[in-house]
């Protein structure tokens, strides 16, 4: 190849790196971190985990799925979400060979509210645990949330069988990231077809899958879609916690935040006070000012989504390769109020609805003498059919206060009362809240109100409660000529603004962490909440303490001369007995496996010159090097580079002179073996 032709493929190689060089990523896979977490533990370990450090975890795979089932609650829906995968991309993909579709890979994610009984804290596990299971191998695949180190988890579970204890062990986090390249779980983007969401998938299934395995109901499900969608959210929680941890980096900050986090969710999820002055000034013009020195080039989310792939195609492209370096998920380059405002949505994401339950009853008994306002417009009946009378109430000034009601009658007394919307004047439209049924009071009646939901009560995006409504009117109701609707709110949010304010002391004076540089987390947040508002604090699950983490040996170095330069660059990732990935580094006979392997390692070598033309990712993993000149762009183009380059083709040449490992197609060259 001249030198031209060089040049030019590299340029189209890394075109793609050059721009991402500018970024800075909210997780990026050659920053893995620790593998063992600084603090706290995974979900996996909050459910599963026994105070001594050993693991109880239900077997079958399906006495997992019920636990898990029974711990959430999706309404009428199954909170345990999954999908089968016989012929996918992970790391346990050759595992059932030839049974592919006898023994699929299984996924779950979860979907739901923590089912909890009173008092108890209850853990938030949607898109906070997902689980792999292969069924041959009988071994777990996880990934959970740990809070306290604001990060997902990658542990991998073997022995999971009847008859033994299962290990449990945290993952090679720098090999899991290789593909997993956002530090969360990912999955293929739509339609897909490596799931039993394909009709073709799902008929090989139903032919091959035992039912008398029987721990999956249906075969056909159509939960892949879900799945997606519940790693998307999981991806971005790292954008939450960077913008929390760096862009929010005062108390001030954090508490503006929180606030706005907590009216969202009183509110019903209906919003904030975005235009209040303290939050413009504490938190969006804090973010603003930390976004331009963090991030003056723009801040990536990697993304949780892979390139479809069908299993019944015989296709291989690069992009399918979940090694590939994918695209971001989003570049924002300033945090504009959509941006702002979406990321306190995903904080909110930490609570549980019966949190915000909690504490919107505790708000409700402690704001009793707070400030009561009133809000009054007079309203004109709509003839309709008995027993049933509209009544339109407000100006057409949009300002104003605005309601369109419906009364029902049974012997001209009204029973039943509802709301279609309800228009707040300088707040938010509420549609379709909860009405009590309606007292009689002197010349007209009265009733309370209550969200939607059923569960919380009414309140405004600036927290006041809605406690209750009044009409009034003379004579008989349907031909009053005027009547008179009247709104009673309460400012009870003032007490949790009391509460942020003793918060934000706190921290300030090292009482507490709740608003530190830590993660977002809501243990922290809630205990703090709890204790200024004078409520019990609810029963946390013991969290042991981790157990210390070995530490690796380092490998004895068998290799010698410019091969030994493999321990450095391929030694992270293939130095343990395993098929994938291959461990060609493991100790002993490190140099007979390397030489069989030699004719892949090669190629794997070869494509970071020839990258367009191949179909497999290039090693070490494009993800996995540093973003910017020294990764992706220099690795090629170092002098380790070619000196491994060169030492792997003289072993090869002492082996087969005539060069077939340079062209024979990739599969048919000798498999590597991943020792012992
Ligand atoms: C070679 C690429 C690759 C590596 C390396 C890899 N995975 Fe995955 N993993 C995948 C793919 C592809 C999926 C999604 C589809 C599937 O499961 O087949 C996946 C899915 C998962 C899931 C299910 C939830 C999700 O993300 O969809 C878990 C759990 C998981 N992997 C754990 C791990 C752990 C733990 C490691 C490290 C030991 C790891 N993976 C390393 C490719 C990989
Ligand atoms: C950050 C982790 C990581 C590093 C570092 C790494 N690899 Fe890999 N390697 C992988 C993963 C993941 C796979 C795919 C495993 C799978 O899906 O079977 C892989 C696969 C391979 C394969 C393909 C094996 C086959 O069966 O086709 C070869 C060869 C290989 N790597 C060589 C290397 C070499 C040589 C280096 C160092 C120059 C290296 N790798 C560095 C993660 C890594």
């Amino acid at each position: 190849m001249s030198f031209r032709v060089v040049a030019a493929t590299l340029a189209l190689c890394f075109a793609a790196d050059v721009g991402a060089t500018a970024w800075d990523w909210t997780t990026h896979a050659s920053r893995p971190g620790p593998d063992y977490p600084a603090a706290g533990q995974s979900r996996f370990d909050d459910l599963y985990r026994r105070v001594d450090g050993s693991y109880r975890i239900p077997y079958p795979f399906s006495a997992l799925i019920a636990d898990l089932e029974q711990r959430i609650d999706n309404g009428a829906q199954r909170g345990v979400r999954y999908v089968l995968i016989p012929r996918g991309r992970s790391l346990q993909r050759d595992a059932p060979a030839p049974d592919f579709f006898r023994f699929p890979r299984a996924i779950i994610a979860l979907e739901g509210e923590p089912k909890m009984a009173e008092g108890d804290a209850g853990s938030v596990l949607e898109y906070r645990l997902f689980v792999a299971h292969q069924p041959v191998t009988e071994t777990l695949e996880i990934i959970s949330y740990n809070d306290a180190s604001g990060r997902f988890e990658f542990q991998v579970v073997t022995d999971y069988r009847a008859d033994r204890e299962p290990r449990v062990a945290t993952a090679n986090r720098i090999l899991c990231l290789s593909c997993h390249q956002n530090a969360g779980p990912i999955f293929p983007r739509r339609p897909w077809s490596e799931t039993s969401f394909n009709v073709a998938v799902a008929s090989q299934l139903a032919r091959h899958y035992p039912p008398a395995n029987g721990s999956l109901v249906d075969l056909i499900t159509t939960d892949a879609g879900l799945i997606d969608l519940l790693s998307e959210r999981a991806n971005y929680l790292s954008a939450a916690q960077a913008v929390w941890q760096q862009g929010c980096a005062s108390p001030v900050c954090r508490a503006a935040a929180l606030r706005a986090i907590l009216q969202y969710r009183l509110s019903g999820e209906t919003g904030f006070e975005r235009s209040r002055d303290d939050f413009r000034r504490d938190y969006l013009a804090e973010l603003r000012r930390n976004w331009d020195r963090h991030w003056p080039n723009g801040l990536a989310l990697a993304s949780s989504r892979l390139q479809d792939r069908d299993p019944f195609v015989q296709q291989s492209m690069l992009s399918q390769d979940p090694l590939a370096l994918r695209p971001p998920h989003a570049v924002w380059h300033e945090a504009d109020d959509v941006l702002a405002g979406g990321i306190l949505q995903r904080l909110a994401g930490f609570f549980s609805a019966a949190d915000i339950q909690r504490l919107d009853r505790r708000l409700q008994a402690l704001g009793s003498d707070r400030a009561e306002r009133r809000l009054s417009t007079s309203c004109r009946t709509r003839a309709h059919p008995a027993p049933r009378i509209e009544l339109v109430c407000g100006s057409s000034n949009p300002q104003s206060l605005q309601a369109r009601l419906e009364m029902l009658l049974e012997d001209g007394k009204p029973v039943e009362l509802r709301a279609a919307t309800l228009r707040i004047p300088g707040d938010a439209t509420l549609w379709q809240p909860l009405i009590d049924p309606p007292r009689e009071i002197p010349a007209g009646l009265e009733a309370g109100l209550r969200h939607a939901d059923g569960k919380l009560s009414q309140r405004l995006r600036s927290g006041e409660r809605l406690d209750s409504l009044r009409l009034k009117w003379q004579g008989r109701l349907e031909n009053a000529a005027q009547v008179t609707l009247e709104l009673r709110l309460r400012d009870e949010f003032g007490v949790l603004e009391q509460v942020l304010t003793q918060l934000l002391h706190a921290n300030r004076e090292n009482r507490s962490d709740s608003l530190s540089d830590l993660p977002f987390r809501r243990a922290a947040i809630l205990s703090d909440l709890m204790q200024g508002l004078h409520m019990p604090q609810p029963r946390r699950a013991a969290s042991a303490l981790p157990a210390a983490p070995t530490v690796a040996k380092p490998l004895p170095a068998e290799l010698t001369a410019d091969l030994a330069l493999l321990y450095p660059y391929c030694g992270s990732c293939h130095a343990a007995t395993g098929l994938h990935p291959p461990g060609f580094l493991a100790p002993g006979e490190t140099l007979a496996r390397v030489t069989g392997c030699a004719p892949r390692i090669w190629r794997r070598l070869e494509s970071w010159r020839s990258g367009v033309r191949q179909s497999r990712a290039p090693m070490p993993p494009p993800a996995s090097l540093p973003p910017g000149g020294n990764g992706p762009h220099d690795w090629p183009r170092s002098e380790h580079y070619r000196s491994l380059l060169q030492a792997v083709e003289n072993l090869l040449e002492q082996q087969e002179p005539r060069a077939e490992w340079r062209t024979t197609a990739y599969d048919s060259l000798p498999v590597c073996s991943g020792g012992r």
